[in-house]
């Protein structure tokens, strides 16, 4: 099994590790929905795929954009079988910098687009998945009604030096899987996160270099960065082996954070 028959949404589906999945997915001929916020890029992006691709301007926090997004997708395509969560912020900053106290609303817009984003998310692609029929016993596809992958961080493990509300969301996130996992069992619908590692985005683009060559250094094998496609691989084979469910990947080639 592989792209080819895939109905997907993906938050956060017009740059990054979200972008490598929607093109991974085009280039196998399945269709996707990019839900962004960005949306000069997410229209581009669609313009140039309008067969597969459609974008549906999103704010992943907000319950009535993810929802009308998701029911769109699921109309415009048929059914939706693969939901991927990419859209998120970095959100750094000290609790206590020399500005004063981190403002309450800064934290909430961190847990808004990284946690509640990835709720919201989840709810509306199991809401339609649940009602797919199952595939015949004997077709390529898995005897399963969809399949949702989340992103999280290797910083809800080794959250660094002003990150405490980044990996507050993306630990969160890591505590959600298996309770999603056993509650969709019924359903037949598979729940996953990968943990990555540091990967060549626009999110990490601005890191000068000297600061990128020490950052290479701590990454055991092999030493650089991840790139999008090498994501959006893990996802497909999470879509693909049923056996991954109610856990979480890390993709880090052994890098662990100071
Ligand atoms: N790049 C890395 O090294 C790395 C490492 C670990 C985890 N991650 C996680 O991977 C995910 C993707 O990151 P990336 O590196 O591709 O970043 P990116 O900045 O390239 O892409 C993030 C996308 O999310 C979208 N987005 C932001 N806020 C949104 C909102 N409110 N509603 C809808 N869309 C919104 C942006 O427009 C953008 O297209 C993030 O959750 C990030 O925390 C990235």
């Amino acid at each position: 099994m592989s792209f080819k028959n895939t109905r997907a949404v993906v938050s956060g589906g017009a740059s990054g590790l979200g972008l490598g999945v929607v093109e991974r997915i085009v280039a196998q001929g399945g269709k996707v929905a990019i839900l962004d916020i960005n949306d000069e890029q997410g229209q581009l992006i669609a313009s140039r795929f309008p067969q597969q691709i459609i974008f549906c301007k999103t704010d992943i926090s907000k319950e009535d954009d993810v929802d009308n997004a998701v029911d769109l997708a699921a109309k415009t395509f048929g059914s939706i079988n693969l939901a991927v969560g990419c859209a998120g912020i970095l959100g750094a900053g000290k609790i206590i910098s020399k500005k004063g106290p981190m403002p309450a609303d800064y934290f909430q817009k961190v847990i808004d687009i990284n946690l509640m984003g990835t709720f919201l998310l989840t709810r509306a692609a199991a809401k339609h998945m649940q009602n797919n029929e199952l595939p015949e016993p004997d077709s390529e596809s898995n005897q399963e009604r969809g399949v949702i992958v989340h992103t999280a961080s290797i910083a809800a493990y080794e959250g660094q030096f002003g990150q405490v509300a980044y990996s507050a969301t993306k630990s969160a996130i890591v505590g959600m899987m298996l309770p999603l996992a056993r509650e969709f069992a019924s359903s037949a619908i598979r729940c996953m996160a990968i943990a990555p590692g540091m990967f060549e985005t626009p999110m990490l683009a601005k890191v000068p270099d000297d600061i990128r060559e020490g950052l290479y250094k701590g990454i055991p094998f092999p030493s650089r960065f991840g790139t999008a496609d090498e994501f959006a691989k893990m996802v497909e084979h999470i879509f693909d082996n049923q056996m991954l469910n109610g856990s979480v990947i890390r993709l880090d080639g052994a890098a662990r954070l100071q």
